[in-house]
C-alpha cells in the first residue's frame, strides 16, 4: 500500500518540484538582499530624473540588486556601484546620490541630456573611490569639494561643459591615480600644488580646455607618467618635466604656445610618447633622443633647426613627425 502511494506520488512530486524551479515565482523565490533604506534611495533618484525608460528594471516589486545599472556587495548587500551610461534621461544629478553611503563607484556617463552642476551632496559618500561624470551636458564649476572625498583614487570630468578654473585644492587627494578634466571649458593657469601632491602622483588629463600662463616649475618636483596638456593655450617653458632621474613616460604638449630651447633638454630613458607638435619650440633636437625607445615622436610646426640626429628609432618615424619646422633637416626630411 504504501509503496504503491510512493510510486503514483512520485511523478506528481517530480513535476511539482519542476515547476518550483522553473517558474519566478516571487512567493517562493530567495528573500530580498536589496537593502530597504537604499531600494527607497534609488527610487527617489529614479523619480528625480522622471523615471526614465533606462531606469525600467528599477521596479519596486523587485529586489534592487537585480536592478540595471546598480551592484550590492555580497556580504553587505548595500549598494555600492551606480554605473548610469548611455541612454535618454534628461534633468540633472539628483542630489539623492549622497544618500547610497556605501557607493565605492559613481558613473554618469554619455547622457548628453544630463544638465546642470556637480552636487555638493556627493561629498557625503565617504567610501567613494571612482567618480566619473563624463560626456554629459553638466555645467558650473569642478568642484573644490572633491577632496573631502578622501579615498578617491580615480576622478573623471571629461567631456562636460564645466568652466571657471582648476581647484588647487585637488592636490590633497593623496590616493588619486589620475585626474581627467579634459575637453571642458576650463580657464586660468594650471595650479602650483599640482606639483605638491603628497601620496601617489596621478596622471594628469587636461587637454582640449582653454588653459593660459606658463606650466609652474613646482610640476617637476614630482615624478608624473602621463601629463597631457594639449590643445590648451600655455606657454613659456617645459624643460624642467624632463631630465634624466625622472620617469615619465606619455607626454602630449601639441597645441599650444610653449617656446622654449630643446638643445640641452636631457629626455629620461622612459619616455615612450613625445608629442609636441604644434609650438614654438626653438633650438635643435638633441642627440639624446636617439638612446630613447620612443613608440610615438612628433616634433612637427615648431621653430626647429638642425640635422635630426641619426639612429635609435629616429629615422623610423615619417617626415610628418618632423615637417614644418624653421630648418630641421637630414632623414626622414630632405638632406640638410
Ligand atoms: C534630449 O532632449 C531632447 C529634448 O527633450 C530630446 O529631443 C532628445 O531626444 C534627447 N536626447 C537624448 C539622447 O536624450
Ligand atoms: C528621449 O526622451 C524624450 C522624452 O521622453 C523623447 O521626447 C525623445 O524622443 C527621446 N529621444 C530619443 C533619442 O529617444
Ligand atoms: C548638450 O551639448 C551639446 C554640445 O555641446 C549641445 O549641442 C546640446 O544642445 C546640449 N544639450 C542640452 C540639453 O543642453
Ligand atoms: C579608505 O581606504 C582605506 C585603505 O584602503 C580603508 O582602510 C578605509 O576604510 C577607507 N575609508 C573609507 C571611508 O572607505
Ligand atoms: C623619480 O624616480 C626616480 C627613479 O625611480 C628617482 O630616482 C627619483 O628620486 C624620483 N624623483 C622624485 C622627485 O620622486
Ligand atoms: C634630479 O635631477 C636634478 C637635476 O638634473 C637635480 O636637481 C635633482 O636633485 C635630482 N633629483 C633627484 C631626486 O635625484
Ligand atoms: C604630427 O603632427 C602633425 C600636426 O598635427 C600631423 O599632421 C602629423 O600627421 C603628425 N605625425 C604623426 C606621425 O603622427
Amino acid at each position: 500500500m504504501k509503496v504503491k502511494m510512493k510510486m503514483t506520488l512520485l511523478p506528481a512530486l517530480t513535476l511539482s518540484l519542476f515547476l518550483f524551479l522553473s517558474l519566478p515565482s516571487p512567493a517562493l523565490s530567495e528573500p530580498e538582499r536589496c537593502n530597504s533604506k537604499d531600494k527607497k534611495v534609488l527610487l527617489e533618484i529614479k523619480a528625480a530624473l522622471n523615471n526614465p525608460y533606462l531606469l525600467a528594471s528599477w521596479n519596486p516589486a523587485t529586489d534592487c540588486c537585480d536592478w540595471y545599472a546598480v551592484d550590492c556587495d555580497e556580504i553587505s548587500s548595500r549598494i555600492i556601484s551606480l554605473t548610469i551610461f548611455g541612454g535618454n534621461l534628461s534633468g540633472q544629478i539628483p542630489p539623492a546620490v549622497g544618500d547610497l553611503p556605501y557607493l565605492q563607484t559613481l558613473v554618469f556617463r554619455k547622457l548628453s541630456n544630463l544638465t546642470g552642476q556637480i552636487p555638493s551632496a556627493i561629498t557625503k559618500l565617504k567610501h567613494l573611490k571612482m567618480i566619473r561624470l563624463s560626456w554629459t551636458n553638466l555645467s558650473g564649476p569642478v568642484p573644490s569639494f572633491f577632496t573631502e572625498l578622501k579615498n578617491l583614487t580615480f576622478l573623471d570630468l571629461s567631456f562636460n561643459d564645466l568652466t571657471g578654473s582648476i581647484p588647487p585644492e585637488l592636490a590633497q587627494l593623496t590616493n588619486l591615480g589620475a585626474i581627467h578634466l579634459d575637453r571642458n571649458k576650463l580657464t586660468g593657469t594650471i595650479p602650483e600644488s599640482f606639483g605638491k601632491f603628497t601620496g601617489s602622483v596621478p596622471d594628469l588629463y587636461l587637454s582640449h580646455n582653454q588653459l593660459t600662463g606658463p606650466v609652474p616649475k613646482s610640476l617637476g618636483n614630482l615624478n608624473f607618467t602621463v601629463l597631457d596638456f594639449s590643445r590648451n593655450q600655455l606657454s613659456g617653458d617645459l624643460s624642467f618635466i624632463f631630465g634624466s632621474n625622472k620617469t615619465i613616460q606619455i607626454v602630449d604638449f601639441s597645441r599650444n604656445m610653449f617656446d622654449f630651447d630643446l638643445s640641452n633638454v636631457v629626455f629620461p630613458a622612459s619616455l615612450t610618447s613625445l608629442d609636441l607638435n604644434h609650438n614654438k619650440i626653438f633650438g635643435s633636437l638633441p642627440a639624446g633622443l636617439t638612446a630613447l625607445d620612443f613608440q610615438y615622436l612628433n616634433v612637427s610646426y615648431n621653430r626647429l633647426c638642425g640635422p635630426i640626429p641619426t639612429g635609435g628609432k629616429l629615422q623610423s618615424f615619417d617626415l610628418t613627425s618632423y615637417f614644418h619646422n624653421r630648418c630641421l633637416c637630414g632623414a626622414p626630411l630632405p638632406a640638410c
